[in-house]
């Protein structure tokens, strides 16, 4: 194996788990990949963060920080037509399929550069500027995540923004005992750990906690042998609290531009009356503090990061009415979308099924032109069009 440079202590067991375990286990397929994930198209995530595209981020440079076998480099190659993507990745094993992956989808056709890379992401030094980075369940896996997270910041464009996924402790509790049990176990993180943690939770009585929150929330998710040795085999992972996350986008002089799932730290979704009145009066970080306390299965933390602090834009309806928009890249559905962002099914009253259509077979038209401010204002908040600064 020839060493990636430069590389911290937990690179060569880390590259050669992945060689062995390709993460994720997505089959491959000819074509597209199916559906869509507005986390990895750069002006959905634009406009959720901004409230509206800036002018000039047409052809984003991109990179994916940790691409494993290629899942979200094919959507970001795919949801982005024109960008220049790169991934970089430091398991050759992951790297292969993650190749194949894209050349059987046609990635390549649909961005104006693509390069797959075996390197690390703590060595980008030669590399311009990114408009989007996108890292999810790479940095918990570096024996020194701060150091992998100023690497990134070092390649970030300065008005860019970078996308993490993160373990959460709280949700991971029985997967952490579960691995403490492994290791004991001394099963080892090849084929035997596999064999025998999968042995493990049948022979676990039924009602034991650890096979029932695996069999209830992790089972699907695993049948791939990787997905299984990942969650339970790994040589080397760490998680985060609330306030250690904070901290550790603190570190490298980061901002945080919000969590990438919003609804999951809306106290909304788990109370009422009173007691949400009393949430909701909280400021936003001691509101993500409560839900993080009451909801204990939250297993990861998934949020954009910027240099620059964000001034999310207010829009009169006066500005509404000027302004132009798009239809949200990632709808179900032609002309009459279905499902929305995240691929909920979408109620659209006709007006509205109207101005989206609008908003498609005639772009660069104010959206004044087209319905009164009411309506523009509902499906910009609920990111169907988005608004161009
Ligand atoms: C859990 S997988 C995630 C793959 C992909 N991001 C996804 O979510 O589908 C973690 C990946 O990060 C890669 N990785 C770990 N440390 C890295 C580093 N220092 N530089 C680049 N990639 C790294 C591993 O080889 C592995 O493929």
């Amino acid at each position: 194996m020839v060493d990636v440079r430069p590389s911290d202590a937990a690179t060569p067991v880390v590259s050669a788990f992945y060689d062995r375990f390709p993460f994720p286990g997505d089959p491959l397929q000819d074509g597209p990949p199916p559906g869509y994930n507005w986390r990895w198209c750069h002006r959905s995530v634009l406009a959720a963060v901004h409230g509206c595209c800036p002018a000039g981020a047409e052809q984003p440079r991109i990179l994916d920080a940790g691409c494993g076998t290629g899942v979200s480099t094919d959507y970001l190659c795919h949801l982005n037509p024109g960008a220049d993507v790169v991934a970089v990745d430091i398991s050759d094993g992951a790297l292969s399929v993650a190749r194949e992956r894209l050349q059987r989808s046609g990635a390549a056709d649909q961005v104006r550069s693509l390069r797959q890379e075996r390197r690390s992401l703590l060595d980008l030094g030669e590399e311009q500027p990114f408009d989007y980075i996108n890292s999810v369940g790479v940095l918990h896996h570096l024996d020194q995540p701060e150091a992998g997270l100023h690497s990134l910041a070092g390649a970030l464009a300065p008005q860019g923004l970078l996308h993490l996924f993160l373990y959460a402790d709280a949700g991971r509790w029985e997967i952490h005992r579960t691995q403490r049990a492994l290791t004991l176990l001394e099963v080892g993180t090849e084929a035997d750990g596999l064999r025998l943690g999968r042995q493990l939770f049948e022979t676990l009585p039924e009602s034991n906690r650890l096979r029932r929150h695996h069999e209830q929330r992790w089972a699907v998710d695993c049948a791939p042998d990787a997905n299984f040795a990942d969650m339970y085999l790994h040589p080397q992972e760490t998680s985060y609290n609330l306030e250690r996350l904070l901290a550790f986008a603190a570190s490298a002089g980061l901002q945080f531009a919000g969590f990438s799932n919003p609804e999951v730290w809306d106290p909304a979704r788990l109370l009422t009356g009173e007691l949400l009145e009393r949430a909701q009066a909280l400021p936003p970080q001691q509101q993500w503090a409560l839900v993080e306390q009451l909801d204990p299965d939250i297993s990861h933390f998934e949020f954009f990061l910027s240099k620059a602090p964000l001034e999310r834009r207010v829009w009169s309806d006066a500005q509404l009415e000027a302004a132009t928009g798009i239809r949200q890249p990632c709808l179900w559905g032609e002309p009459d979308p279905i499902l929305g962002r995240n691929m909920e099914p979408l109620q659209l009253t006709a007006d509205a099924k109207a101005l989206l259509t609008a908003v498609v077979d005639t772009p660069m038209v104010p959206l004044g032109q087209l319905a009164p401010a009411a309506l523009i204002r509902e499906l910009v908040d609920r990111q169907l069009i988005l608004l161009q600064g």
